[in-house]
């Protein structure tokens, strides 16, 4: 737990409101530069490129080209003590913009569509505010990363030393999320994302006569087998405390109405919070799947990979970022514990190696129009959740790297 004196209700922060507020146009012109220009993952040449500029312009030291695209700034403070690290990705979506906006996506078939635009501009805002305001104990880190969409860039970038000299002791990052209104932080801690696992068989029978089933060996009843087979791994070997998901995506078979499929092919996902399972379900999904093979006489092809580990947030990071949200949404209804989600991050990497926390910044608008998923061609956000994010970040710095009472 986090002591009484690192709440910010102790601290006078009052007066970084002011201030944020008169970057919001910044801010936005930002976001929407970056929004414009989407780059995939590990291809972010040119929002490196920007990010580099503005960092340059502000005198504030960085090294580019970490794990490719990535970006790290570091902002010493004017006297000595811990480093908290501030993790923001940059990556967008093969996705075709169907919103008509003036700020559209200039790339055919990219598009920010998951609000990472967002979190670069809240990090580059940040960045300025901190080379503005220096009055804090230690040195911030703000970690600019590629590929959050897949492959994934955090462990690249961990691998390549961006928690190290100076030794990160604690890192805090944010997502946009149009499933909270904006005005609200969602936070909790321990689990907050899913780990994300995947999976692709090919269930090998033998074709023939759709009227001569005898001498086939059909891989449509097989793999119906196994996907109806596959679903009481969550029903009946998980404990029901707790939540996991497995999801069949895709099964494709066959050729014909009256042709036995000689092969079918499926692919799937898996997710669950508690990272004691991992390694648990490919196990019991390759039983499940060797034993209706067997059963059938047919034979098996899986492929089962690890992509990402849960997003679980440290007690004591997650109590300091509420009791900041509490003070930036000035309301306790704004505060939102129950935001957990299936959905799965890669900064799960960072919070695997540093104590840190990943919250969940409201950015829906139904008045605005702004209600439309994440992943979704028509996603958009309300923009003032952009200085909000700078906000909370700016916030938690100065809660976290004060001066020790
Ligand atoms: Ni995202």
């Amino acid at each position: 737990m986090v002591s009484t004196l690192l709440t910010p209700h102790t601290l006078d922060l009052s007066r970084i409101r002011p201030v944020i507020r008169a970057l919001q146009p910044d801010l936005v012109q930002w976001r929407r530069q970056l929004h414009q220009q989407p780059e995939l993952g590990f291809h972010e040449e040119a929002t490196a490129a920007f990010i580099h500029q503005k960092l340059s312009e502000w005198k504030i030291e960085h090294q580019t080209e970490i794990a490719k695209t990535g970006v790290v700034a570091i902002l010493p403070g004017n006297r000595p003590g811990k480093t908290l690290a501030i993790r923001a990705d940059m990556d967008a979506l093969p996705i075709q913009e169907e919103n008509e906006v003036p700020y559209k996506s200039q790339h055919d078939g990219h598009m920010h569509a998951c609000g990472h635009d967002g979190h670069t501009a809240i990090a580059l805002g940040l960045a300025y505010y901190l080379s503005q305001h220096r009055d804090y104990a230690g040195t911030v880190k703000i970690i600019f990363q590629p590929a959050e969409e897949g492959p994934g860039g955090a462990k690249p970038m961990i691998e390549a030393g961006v928690l190290k000299q100076p030794d990160v002791d604690a890192i805090i990052g944010l997502h946009l999320w149009n499933y909270l209104p904006v005005g609200t932080v969602g936070v909790r801690s321990g689990a907050l994302m899913a780990a994300v696992e995947c999976f692709r068989c090919t269930i090998l029978g033998k074709g023939g006569h759709g009227a001569i089933p005898q001498t086939t060996i059909d891989s449509v009843l097989v793999s119906s087998q196994i996907v109806t087979m596959l679903q009481s791994i969550v029903a009946r070997n998980v404990d029901p405390l707790e939540s996991a998901v497995v999801t069949v995506g895709e099964l494709h078979a066959g050729t014909a109405e009256n042709v036995i499929a000689d092969t079918a092919r499926m692919r799937g996902t898996v997710r669950y919070f508690n990272p004691q399972y991992r390694g648990y379900f490919h196990k019991r999904l390759e039983e499940v799947i060797r034993g209706i093979c067997e059963a059938h006489g047919a034979r098996y092809d899986l492929d089962y990979w690890q992509l990402y580990p849960p997003v679980v947030n440290d007690a004591a990071i997650a109590d300091l970022v509420r009791s900041v949200a509490e003070a930036v949404v000035e309301t306790p209804a704004g505060v939102v514990p129950k935001c957990q989600t299936m959905g799965g991050e890669d900064m799960s990497f960072f919070l695997q190696e540093v104590p840190g926390c990943y919250f969940f910044l409201g950015s829906a608008n139904a008045q605005l129009n702004f209600t439309y998923p994440h992943h979704h061609p028509k996603f958009d956000f309300d923009e003032t959740v952009l200085q909000i994010g700078v906000e909370m970040f700016a916030r938690c710095v100065e809660t976290f790297l004060r001066d020790k009472q």
